[in-house]
């Protein structure tokens, strides 16, 4: 199997440097940059909207992830689109016609993530598979980074991998939520595409060999 995606999360960069962190991101071998947007209602935190998304854009050729915590996602798409996001990624639990906003995604030209949080099950999202081009699997409660993973969560990635083969379904699995050097083999039994890491990344005074740490290298 390949190595997995590495998708360093901004969130845990310095706010007051982001150029200085894309700049790290796309020294360090990882192929996608995960942009945490948080709206403080969804989430119990608030972090930055479609302008940081737009500034950062020209600091880097990286795919850029839009993770959206927020309600209402369907209002932000073609704002986070327009700011350059390749993947618009939206909780399932935050709004009620997915179907509709994946196709408002595909609409803009973006390839549309749907997210799940730890207690919300695979099936919930089943009717969805075959439209989704990635499925993030939370592996902590969203709202901050630095928190631990809840292993169990890796269950549904690894279900989420098998259902694809089984279905002939094309999304990519990520995980995101507690991923360091020490819980990424978890991530590569699962069997996903995409490991997000923030604090990990943003933590390692080398970043070329936690990306490596990372992918399991
Ligand atoms: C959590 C965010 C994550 C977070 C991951 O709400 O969705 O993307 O940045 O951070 P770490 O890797 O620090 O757990
Ligand atoms: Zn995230």
């Amino acid at each position: 199997m390949d190595k997995p995606i590495i998708a360093p999360s901004v969130l845990s960069a310095d706010f007051a440097d982001m150029a200085a962190g894309l700049a790290e991101i796309n020294n360090s071998g990882a192929e996608w940059v995960h942009l945490d947007v948080m709206d403080a209602k969804f989430v119990p935190n608030l972090t930055f909207g479609p302008k940081m998304v737009a500034d950062i854009r020209p600091h880097s050729k990286l795919i850029f992830d839009a993770h959206l915590m927020t309600y209402e996602p369907e209002n932000l798409a073609e704002l986070f689109a327009e700011a350059g996001a390749d993947y618009i990624t939206f909780h399932i639990e935050a709004t009620v016609h997915s179907h509709r906003l994946i196709q408002k995604i595909h609409s803009l030209g973006k390839k549309a993530g749907i997210s799940i949080v730890p207690s919300t099950p695979v099936s919930y999202i089943e009717e969805l598979l075959p439209f989704a081009d990635l499925v993030l699997v939370m592996t902590v409660n969203p709202g901050y980074g630095g928190q631990q993973m809840i292993p169990q969560c890796l269950d549904k990635a690894e279900r989420l991998v098998k259902l694809r083969e089984e279905r002939n379904y094309s999304y990519l699995v990520s995980v995101d939520g507690g991923l360091n050097a020490e819980t990424a083999h978890l991530a590569h039994k699962a069997g996903v595409d995409v490991i997000v890491a923030g604090a990990a990344f943003f933590g390692a005074p080398d970043k070329a060999a936690m990306v490596k740490k990372l992918k399991g290298a």
